[in-house]
């Protein structure tokens, strides 16, 4: 891999497959400023095209990567400079910088033939200067204004630096913990990775993307990346084409449908194809079936690597096999550039083929309207999270909490509390802003540290700090001293985790308990008998030890970005009463893995008393926590569930008719709280064996005490039906009994008999 670089890391369904149009050489770009309709830049991007040169097209589809906010004319970015004032360069990632990109934009516009503007990309994933919680924690507040107000707030800032594409949002569904980048995406289930997708979609490109303060979004990534075998990051991925259209498939569709403007493929094979050279996914179901007018970018090599994956003879084959197969623009290696020429005067692509790739990659420059103003106001650049910001990723990191056990009414703490310990390695640690950080952004804005926010929200109390332990390390020295601190303090909060670095890309580990001695320093300070809280940052679901049965109270707070210690505390002191829920299984056991609620019927469920059946002999069936699992410090309650009617024409559905499942909600504790009412759907048999459950509703509702709601769940064709294995997509309603389950996790017991006659 190239050095330079790296890394602002810190270290739907559509019921009938549509008949898309052929990708032909005229974009048409969806330009939503003109609510969503196709936007005439075919005449632009014709007459341009027209007038350029095969090494002018082919430099439109290489995109090179920068130092950040590094200005041209250092010296070490010669190479990409060079290529922009020669017009042998369509867009620049890992930029920003309102300065930075103006002035390569100059070199560009002011000095190449015909003045074609850069495009500039940068993965903000999950924020620019503020940092909201990582998607992971985002998708447990199963709530899509906390995506979307991380997506405005990221693309206001990024804009105003001169980004114009963010590689975001990210949305593969994984069933795998040890794989690090679970903390990028939303978790086990695609009916919530879709709605998440499609809401973040629309927050940063808004109702249009020209407008400067919004961004160019990207899909990615192109596709069931997140089924790398054994979470080891990049491996192979092996999964039949129901599996890929009714798991992995779905939040593409969703954010297409929300118009994202460009796609990015994967680095995984897709039983045995490349997805950087898989004509099936890139062009068959994404350009064709779905008319994807937009563009597909590389990932980072990943036309290079097709050598690697043992699919390309060389660079050249690579070049090939990639624009055959879909990819539109080349991120970082320069295969098509280099051998565009020769494969062309060897017909083994076509000039057709490289006009429609140049047109999506003009067309998203039109869009984005760089063509009438290609820079970026200097003095309007944003330079810090704003007041606004800040309070909008406080509110989102709460939201994004979830509530695992709180016995004995531990949380919330009392504000005039006598006296506090607070211990562990992440207490005063400013490690929380989650894997993706724009560099410098660290320092600058650092996250606000837990201890210094609990300080600041119990200012009349004694609070003693411990670290205890290191993060990682088998060093259990400190632990005395933080033992000390607990026995003399009323209650005690513990604060472990894992390090920002431990997830995110090529962050695999293969246990995935609480690193160091972490475990150790819980286990010492229940042995005092005092009351504590565990407060959890990490950046995937844990294995959580035999601990959990000693700690009163455990909060799963993620890596919850730059107002970290702020939003901890408010849910500790019950400013903020938890409501989020797990967006992905928590494994009893590494063993477990993978452990789902979204599994396949086997012929021999399990059963306790029958030793033939699926299971572990050494474990239980479920999981430590199952999807959709937390708590709340109210109660609720939910009334009988109800549907609209038993039976329904399948034909019926099939023309957009819908039942109603409905259901009330009330709130029987006594403080004001929110619950997530959940609904799942079995289909009981199916030509293809189904998954025991699928969530197909969900509803964040607030209440208080002692105030009900009613909330509704409209069930289409779509939320029944299923994707067959055939590889031209057919959606399948069968008739028969469905299973409807109602309540507040994966494990809803309120069952409902729908007929579909
Ligand atoms: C990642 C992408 C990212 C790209 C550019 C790759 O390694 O897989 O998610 O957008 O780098 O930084």
């Amino acid at each position: 891999m190239p050095e330079l670089r790296r890394r602002t890391l810190l270290s739907a369904i559509g019921v009938t497959a549509a008949a898309g149009s052929v990708a032909t050489s005229q974009a048409t770009v969806a330009h939503a400023a003109d609510g969503g309709r196709e936007a005439p830049y075919e005449s632009e991007v014709r007459s341009l095209l027209s007038r350029m040169t095969l090494e002018e097209k082919l430099g439109q589809l290489q995109q090179l990567p920068w130092a950040y906010d590094l200005n041209p004319g250092s010296g070490s970015t010669k190479e990409v400079e060079d290529a922009a004032r020669s017009g042998r360069l369509g867009s620049v990632l890992s930029i920003f910088g309102a300065r930075t990109t103006n002035a390569l934009q100059k070199l560009a516009v002011e000095e190449s033939r015909l003045g074609i503007p850069l495009l500039f990309g940068l993965d903000v994933i999950h924020g620019f200067w503020t940092n909201f919680p990582i998607p992971l924690a985002q998708a447990a507040a199963f709530d899509p204004d906390v995506a979307r107000s991380d997506a405005e707030v990221s693309a206001k800032e990024a804009r105003s630096n001169g980004v114009h594409w963010t590689f975001a949002p990210m949305m593969d569904v994984t069933h795998e913990p040890r794989w690090g980048r679970i903390a990028e995406g939303n978790g086990e289930d695609p009916c919530l990775t879709s709605r998440l997708a499609a809401a973040k979609v629309e927050g940063y490109q808004g109702s249009g993307y020209r407008t400067k303060d919004r961004l160019a979004a990207c899909a990615k990534h192109f596709v069931a990346y997140g089924g790398a075998e054994g979470g080891r990051d990049y491996n192979t991925v092996d999964v039949s084409e129901s599996r890929l259209r009714n798991l992995y498939l779905p939040p593409f569709k969703a954010a297409l449908d929300a118009g994202v403007a460009t796609v990015m493929a994967s680095f995984n094979t897709i039983s045995g194809v490349p997805a950087h050279g898989n004509a099936h996914t890139l062009t068959g179901i994404l350009k064709k079936e779905w008319g994807f007018e937009g563009m597909v970018v590389s990932d980072w090599t990943g036309v290079q690597e097709l050598i690697a994956h043992g699919f390309a003879e060389d660079g050249a084959d690579a070049a090939r096999l990639a624009l055959n197969a879909g990819v539109d623009m080349e991120m970082t290696s320069t295969n098509l550039l280099t051998n565009g020429r020769k494969l062309l005067r060897s017909g083994k692509i076509t000039e057709k083929r490289i006009d429609d790739a140049v047109a999506r990659v003009l067309g998203l420059k039109y869009a984005l309207g760089l063509f009438d103003d290609p820079y970026v106001d200097e003095s309007a650049a944003i330079t810090e999270p704003s007041a606004n910001a800040r309070k909008a990723a406080r509110a989102a990191a709460a939201r994004s909490m979830v509530l695992l056990k709180n016995d004995a009414g531990v949380l919330p703490l009392s504000r005039s509390v006598g006296s506090l310990a607070v211990v562990g390695p992440f207490a005063d640690s400013a490690d929380l802003l989650g894997t993706w950080v724009v560099p410098a952004s660290a320092e600058k804005f650092p996250a606000v540290k837990i201890l210094d926010a609990v300080k600041r929200a119990a200012p009349d109390a004694k609070v003693t700090y411990a670290r205890g332990v290191d993060p990682e390390g088998a060093d259990t020295g400190g632990i005395d001293e933080a033992v000390a601190a607990a026995k003399a303090a009323d209650v005690t909060v513990v604060v472990v985790g894992e390090p920002t670095a431990m997830s995110g890309e090529a962050s695999a580990r293969s246990d995935i308990s609480l690193p160091g001695a972490q475990e150790k320093l819980v286990t010492a300070i229940a042995a005092t008998g005092k009351p504590f809280v565990v407060v959890l940052v990490n950046g995937r679901p844990l294995t959580i030890g035999d601990w959990l049965e000693r700690a009163p109270a455990v909060l799963e707070a993620w890596h919850p970005g730059t107002e970290a210690g702020n939003a901890v505390a408010d849910v500790l002191f019950g400013a903020v009463n938890p409501g989020g829920k797990l967006p992905v299984s928590f494994p009893r056991t590494v063993g477990q893995i993978p452990i789902h609620y979204n599994h396949e019927s086997t012929g021999r469920p399990y059963d306790a008393n029958n030793k033939y059946t699926s299971k572990y002999l050494d474990l239980p069936p479920t999981p430590q926590f199952p999807f959709g699992f937390g708590l709340s410090y109210t109660t609720f309650d939910l009334g009988t569930p109800k549907l609209s009617r038993a039976n329904v024409p399948a034909g019926a559905l099939r023309k957009g008719d819908t039942v109603e499942v409905s259901v009330s909600v009330r709130n029987t504790g006594d403080h004001t709280g929110d619950e997530v009412v959940q609904l799942y759907v079995r289909d009981v048999a199916a030509s293809i064996t189904q998954p025991v459950r699928r969530l197909r509703g969900f509803k964040r509702v607030t209440l208080d005490a002692g105030r009900s709601a009613t909330v509704r769940f409209p069930l289409g064709a779509e939320d029944l039906g299923f994707w067959t294995n055939d590889p031209n997509g057919e959606f399948r309603l069968e008739e028969g009994t469905f299973k409807l389950y109602v309540g507040t996790s994966s494990t809803a017991d309120a069952e409902l008999t729908l007929t579909v006659t």
